[in-house]
């Protein structure tokens, strides 16, 4: 294998993480300490897994975490209650509900209760909004990190054309709309495009999120592109449970020039920015507190 082809994820995530430690000591310097509250609703068992190393990350880098696992069975109102509680303790910086949710509660608006300014996922529309308008808002945790992957990866992302292929709320949309903050071009496509394979074919950079194990293969690559693979799907194989990639990584190795593994790619930079955001959140709301009529940027700098 090619190694230098390799993006790792791991390594950047690290580099991050260290970083945030670094802030956060700091900020707790200045008697600041940040704190991220995490909700899961009922037992999905990927959900506990996510959640509980969100938990070992926010304690590793120094953030204070609250976690409130809440039955299945929680109704609309107990959860928006719990959020309303959370938004008015200054002590919380962030709040991360976690997703899927049960049937019986609406995602939406459970998602437009946290508080824009502790809404460390940037799935709150005044947030969504924002980063549409290029404005500096919280942004989603897995598009962001691939935005650091991608800019380490090819320094001035200026001019590129990128490809997403997949159009949710969590990573899709937010993708694009940091692509072109970052002066790309932008192609989204999704299940209702036409041939959405030569449409990837063009792209300098292509980011797969649709959650079909090995779906993008060499035909969709253009030579020399930079593939970015969100996907993290459970197969079975040759007997043995694995995780593949949105990406056929064998076939696609030869045709690229950097490539993100699976594991070991995208996976880790969610965390790490949800951990940075919860920074950011911090060190506004101590800005706002200390200054309630300005609008000015943080003192704060965060790297
Ligand atoms: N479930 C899957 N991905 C995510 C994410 O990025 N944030 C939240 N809150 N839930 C998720």
């Amino acid at each position: 294998m090619n190694s230098s082809k390799l993006i790792d994820g791991k390594a950047v995530a690290a580099r991050v993480l260290a970083q945030v430690k670094n802030d956060v000591q700091a900020l707790k310097r200045d008697g600041i300490e940040p704190a991220l509250a995490v909700i899961l609703v009922g037992q999905d068992p990927a959900s506990q897994v996510y959640v509980r190393n969100k938990i070992l990350r926010a304690e590793e880098a120094g953030i204070r975490s609250l976690e409130y696992r809440l039955s299945a069975d929680t109704t609309q109102a107990q959860l928006l209650k719990l959020i309303a509680e959370l938004n008015d303790d200054d002590s919380v910086n962030g709040i991360l509900l976690q997703l899927p949710l049960p049937a019986q509660i609406e995602e939406t608006r459970a998602l437009q209760a946290i508080a824009p300014g502790k809404d460390v996922d940037g799935f709150h529309s005044e947030n969504v909004g924002g980063l549409s308008q290029g404005r500096n808002v919280l942004t989603p945790c897995t598009p962001t990190g691939c935005m650091q992957l991608l800019e380490d990866t090819c320094g001035d992302l200026s001019g590129k054309h990128a490809v997403v292929i997949g159009r949710s709320n969590i990573v899709g949309k937010p993708m694009a709309a940091l692509l072109l903050k970052a002066h790309c071009s932008v192609t989204v496509v999704h299940s209702r495009s036409v041939d959405a394979q030569a449409l990837c074919r063009q792209a300098d950079i292509v980011v797969a999120a649709v959650g079909r194990p090995r779906m993008i293969d060499a035909r969709w690559l253009k030579p020399g592109a930079v593939v970015i693979d969100v996907g993290i799907n459970r197969i079975e194989e040759d007997g043995r449970s694995r995780l593949v990639g949105d990406v056929d990584f064998d076939s696609a190795l030869p045709h690229v020039s950097a490539i993100t593994p699976v594991p070991g790619g995208v996976g880790p930079m969610t965390i790490a920015f949800l951990m940075k955001n919860t920074l950011i959140a911090a060190v506004q709301q101590a800005h706002a507190q200390a200054q309630p009529a300005s609008s000015e940027a943080p003192c704060l700098s965060i790297s």
